[in-house]
C-alpha cells in the first residue's frame, strides 16, 4: 500500500462580483440581513462559463502547483452537482483540454460534500496502486440552478471551482477519511433533474424546473450536528487531539454554523478557516477554493494538521484528516 498526499492546488472563480445589493434589485432582501444571518459579502457569478470551463482554470493552477502536466495524470474525478452534461461527464471535458489521455475520467454526485467523497475516492485508487496521480475537482455553476425568485436561497449560493493533485508514495499526506449518507432526510435540500416523461405513461408529467429547493432551518441543525461527528471521527481514527490541528477547513455554507462548531469544540474561530463573505456557498468547489487559498497564503507549512469537513444535500457529510506535506 502506497501512502497519499496532495503535491499542488489550483481554484478559479468568474470575475463578475455580485453584492448583496444587486440582490436587492432581483428580491426583498437587504445586505444586512444577509450579512448578519449568513456572513456573505459578495458571490462570482458566472456570466456564460459552465462548470467544465471553471474545472478546467483550477486544474491547470492545481497542475502548475504540482509541477505536473496531463499526461502525469492517470485519473480525475470531479465533484458537482451541476455538470455542463448528463454525458459526457466534466471529467472527461476536463481530460480533453489537458490531455490527460492515460486518465480514467468520472463525474461524483454528493452535495457539497462532493470535494470530500472524491478526494476519499482517489485516494482509494492511489494506495492500491491502481493510479499514481490523481486530479480531484470541485465545480459548480449554481446559478443556473438557483431559483432567482426565492430570497431563502438565492442570496446564499456563488459560482466557483478548486482542484487538487494527489500523487501517491512515500509520504502520509491523507491519513485518515471519514463519509456518511442518510437518504432518508433528501428532502430538505433538492435540486430536481429530468422528470419521468414518455409516451408510454397514462399522464405525461409536468416538467419541474430543476432549480435548488431547501430547508434551511433542518440543514442548519443538521450542519451543526455532523460536522462535530465527523471531526471527532477522524480524531478518533488518527489518535491526534483537535489541539494538534492547525487548521479546520469547513464547507462554506454558513459563518453562523462554523461559529456555533468553534463554540462547541472549544475552538478559536481563526483556526477554522472562512472567506463564505467573499464567494458564499459554492457547493462541492467551496472547500477546494479555502484550501488553495490558504495554500497560495502560505498559511500552511510542512507536516500541519488540517482538517477538511464537509456537509450538504444527500444528505451527505464527510472529513478527512491531512498531514500537510507540500
Ligand atoms: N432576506 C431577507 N429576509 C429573508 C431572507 C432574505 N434573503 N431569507 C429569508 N428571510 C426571512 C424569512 O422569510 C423569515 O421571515 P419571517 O420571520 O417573516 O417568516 C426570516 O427572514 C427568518 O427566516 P429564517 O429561515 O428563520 O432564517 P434563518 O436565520 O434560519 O436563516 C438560512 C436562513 C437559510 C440563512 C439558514 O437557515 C441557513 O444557513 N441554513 C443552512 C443552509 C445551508 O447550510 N445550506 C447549504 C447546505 S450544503
Amino acid at each position: 500500500m502506497s501512502y497519499v498526499s496532495i503535491v499542488g492546488t489550483g481554484s478559479y472563480v468568474p470575475t463578475k462580483v455580485v453584492t448583496n445589493n444587486d440582490l436587492e434589485k432581483i428580491v426583498d432582501t437587504n445586505d444586512e440581513w444577509i450579512k448578519t444571518r449568513t456572513g456573505i459579502h459578495t458571490r462570482r457569478m458566472s456570466e456564460g462559463e459552465n462548470t467544465s470551463d471553471l474545472a478546467l482554470k483550477a486544474a491547470e493552477e492545481a497542475l502548475k502547483d504540482a509541477d505536473m502536466s496531463g499526461e502525469d495524470i492517470d485519473l480525475i474525478i470531479v465533484a458537482t452537482v451541476t455538470q455542463d452534461t448528463f454525458t459526457p461527464s466534466v471529467a472527461c471535458i476536463v481530460q480533453s483540454k489537458i490531455g490527460a489521455n492515460k486518465a480514467t475520467c468520472f463525474d461524483i454526485t454528493a452535495g457539497c460534500t462532493g470535494f470530500v467523497y472524491a478526494l476519499n475516492i482517489a485516494k482509494q485508487f492511489l494506495e492500491t496502486g491502481k493510479c499514481k496521480n490523481a486530479l480531484v475537482i470541485g465545480a459548480e455553476v449554481l446559478s443556473k440552478v438557483t431559483n432567482w425568485e426565492d430570497r431563502n436561497t438565492c442570496v446564499l449560493f456563488g459560482d466557483g471551482s478548486g482542484a487538487a493533485v494527489l500523487r501517491a508514495g512515500e509520504q502520509e499526506g491523507i491519513i485518515s477519511t471519514y463519509t456518511g449518507s442518510k437518504g432518508d432526510e433528501n428532502r430538505y435540500l433538492e435540486i430536481k433533474a429530468v422528470q419521468v416523461n414518455n409516451p408510454f405513461m397514462q399522464e405525461i408529467s409536468n416538467n419541474n424546473p430543476s432549480l435548488i429547493k431547501m430547508n434551511g432551518k433542518e440543514i442548519f441543525k443538521f450542519a451543526t450536528k455532523i460536522i462535530r461527528k465527523s471531526l471527532k471521527n477522524v480524531i478518533e481514527d488518527t489518535g491526534y487531539s483537535l489541539d494538534d490541528v492547525k487548521y479546520i477547513v469547513p464547507h462554506q455554507a454558513n459563518h453562523r454554523i462554523i461559529e456555533h462548531v468553534a463554540h462547541k469544540t472549544n475552538m478559536d474561530i481563526d483556526r477554522y478557516y472562512m472567506n463564505i463573505d467573499k464567494y458564499g456557498n459554492t457547493s462541492s468547489a467551496s472547500i477546494a477554493i479555502a484550501l488553495d487559498e490558504m495554500n497560495k497564503k502560505g498559511l500552511l507549512e510542512k507536516n500541519d494538521k488540517v482538517i477538511l469537513v464537509g456537509f450538504g444535500g444527500g444528505l451527505t457529510w464527510g472529513s478527512i484528516f491531512i498531514n500537510w506535506v507540500k
